[in-house]
């Protein structure tokens, strides 16, 4: 999100308010710090830690989104230390579910759905293929950054971009492109478990 921070919020700066990026910085160093210092918490309870940091530290839309987002796929981690594919295929479908209870946004509205649905599908896909975590994983990367680009054209429908109506058309959508560096992360982080 650091190394993000500038064209997320240039992306912002086209159809919101110029923040995106600032704010998930902020939310996500608030994050690592937090992280830095906690020990012996089990991968579902280190989730819930961090989307509540990310609802009090990145503000907005996406920080109650992604926070939401992130406490309910810890809380369906549960407090196993160790998940497989399918623990974490159930982690993803359960925070996009609460992206989409919160915000109600639907694929083709112009947000973070429409990176984050097409790379669920594609994790599955891949997982029910024979593949395992960090095959599906990338998999999931390059079907956040098709659905990312594919929110070009689209018109908004959900957020602040919607205000500007038929003047939202041609730019790409913030959120849609933090979800793909979040699911980078995701794939870097299981690559390296490998
Ligand atoms: N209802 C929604 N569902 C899913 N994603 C959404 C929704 N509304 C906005 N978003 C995502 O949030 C991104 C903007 O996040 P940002 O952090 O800039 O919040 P914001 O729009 O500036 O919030 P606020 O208007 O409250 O200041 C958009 O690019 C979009 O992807
Ligand atoms: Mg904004």
């Amino acid at each position: 999100m650091a190394a993000n921070r500038d064209f997320l919020t240039q992306l912002d700066a086209a159809i919101g308010d110029a923040d995106h990026g600032v704010n998930m910085d902020r939310g996500f160093s608030a994050a690592v710090i937090d992280l830095d210092a906690t020990t012996d918490l089990p991968p579902g309870e280190l989730l819930i830690r961090v989307g509540g940091t990310l609802i009090y530290r990145v503000g907005g839309a996406a920080g109650p989104l992604y926070g939401t987002c992130l406490r309910r796929a810890g809380e369906s981690l549960g407090d196993a230390q160790v998940f497989d594919g399918e623990a974490l295929l159930t982690a993803l479908r359960v925070g996009l579910g609460g992206i989409q209870k919160l915000g109600a946004a639907e694929e083709g509205d112009k947000t973070i759905v429409d990176a984050y649905a097409p790379a669920l599908t594609a994790f599955e896909r891949e997982l029910r293929a024979g593949g395992d975590a960090a095959i599906a994983a990338r998999k999931a990367v390059e079907a956040a950054r098709d659905g990312m680009r594919a929110t070009v054209p689209m018109q908004a429908r959900k957020g602040r971009a919607s205000y500007l109506g038929p003047r939202s058309v041609g730019h790409q959508d913030p959120g849609a492109t933090s979800t793909a560096s979040l699911f980078a992360a995701l794939a870097g982080a299981l690559d390296g478990e490998r």
